[in-house]
């Protein structure tokens, strides 16, 4: 088999259909034992409690080539437990953890000649979810319930790469106190639509959410932690209970602290200190760490001295230092990196 004939580097954030998916069906108190299947369509009633009350919850993270041709994918334990809480906050039954990571190799396997070459700039990116199968109509959990996995070879998130972005602080909320925001529920991002959509129209590339309580901490955007530079390179990031616990952050984190000896914080963050800090970035799956140049809040713009049109030097040694334990240039901490090939 070769690889497929994809222009690796010109390619976007967006779907394209690949071979093979994987699907279990959970039916009285069980999930069957799965398949692959060549199948992309799904086929549910139509009082389906995903389609009625949103009963969905999703994951997302990436598989790579190495610079020594290896295919591996990041630390997908952590997205396994995520889904486990997500499903519990929902209602759902949890899908275990190494059936989770089983159903992530044999994906990836199953569809080798999409992954990316080394180099390229893309990855594979995979996309587990689990809905509510079959119908209610009362407000209540369904019964029966769908796990799917699919992947999709995707480009750089933000049109530009690397190049630093535009936020806005939006005016509407993505979380409530006690709410959903710290699970990946499908909800959570059906409600961003409108400020997302709004956004764009208004020139930006995404939205800067603040505590919906208060109005005056940093939260996140709609895909992405938060990740800041201090004047003396301290990194900051928000600590709140209805911000998703980004795989990708805690990365970072480590990365900062044990290889780049970086001192690092997490912390309630003030919006009103936002302006003290010199570096921004945006850290998720999709996002990489997507660095922010400039955050408009209202009109009033607050320009990041030390990456406002380039990407500043502390966010490139995090980016360069992550992609480069994802992709086999430097030694990742044990148990980081799924060998899949
Ligand atoms: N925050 C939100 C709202 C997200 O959707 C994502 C994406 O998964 C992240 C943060 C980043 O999380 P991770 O690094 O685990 O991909
Ligand atoms: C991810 O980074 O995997 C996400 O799910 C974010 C989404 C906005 C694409």
């Amino acid at each position: 088999m070769a690889k497929k004939d994809i222009d690796w580097s010109n390619i976007g954030f967006g779907y394209m259909k690949t071979d093979k998916r994987y699907v279990s069906n959970y039916k009285d108190g069980a999930w069957d034992e799965g398949i692959l299947t060549g199948d992309d369509t799904v086929v549910i009633s139509e009082c389906a409690a995903v389609l009625q009350y949103a009963q969905t919850i999703f994951e997302g993270l990436k598989a790579y080539t190495t610079v020594d041709g290896r295919v591996v994918c990041f630390r997908p334990d952590l997205n396994a437990e995520r889904m486990e809480d997500s499903a519990k906050r929902l209602e759902m039954p949890t899908f275990p953890k190494e059936r989770f990571v089983d159903a992530v190799v044999k994906t990836v396997q199953a569809n080798i000649d999409y992954v990316p070459p080394y180099g390229s700039g893309a990855t594979l990116y995979l996309r587990p979810y689990m809905f509510g199968s079959d119908a209610v109509i009362g407000v209540k959990p369904a019964t029966e319930y769908q796990f799917r996995l699919f992947c999709t070879p995707v480009g750089p998130y933000f049109k530009g790469g690397v190049k630093p972005i535009t936020i806005r602080v939006s005016d509407f909320d993505r979380a409530a106190p006690n709410g959903t925001g710290h699970i990946k529920a499908g909800l959570n991002y059906a409600m961003s639509l409108h400020a997302i959509v709004d956004a764009h129209n208004q020139g930006f590339d995404e939205n800067m959410y603040l505590d919906a309580a208060t109005r005056t901490k940093v939260e996140e955007t709609g895909g992405a932690n938060f990740l800041f530079v201090t004047r003396d390179n301290k990194i900051v990031t928000p600590k709140s209970d209805s911000i998703l616990p980004s795989i990708t952050r805690r990365s970072l984190m480590s990365v900062a602290k044990d290889y780049l000896g970086l001192e690092v914080e997490q912390r309630e963050v003030l919006f009103e200190e936002v302006p003290e800090f010199v570096e921004c970035g945006l850290c998720g799956t999709a996002a990489v760490i997507s660095p922010v140049g400039c955050i408009s809040d209202h009109g009033k713009e607050i320009k990041f001295e030390n990456g406002c049109t380039e990407m500043g030097p502390i966010i490139k040694k995090l980016r360069d230092t992550l992609t480069g334990i994802q992709m086999g240039q430097i030694g990742a901490p044990e148990g980081w990196i799924k060998e899949i090939k």
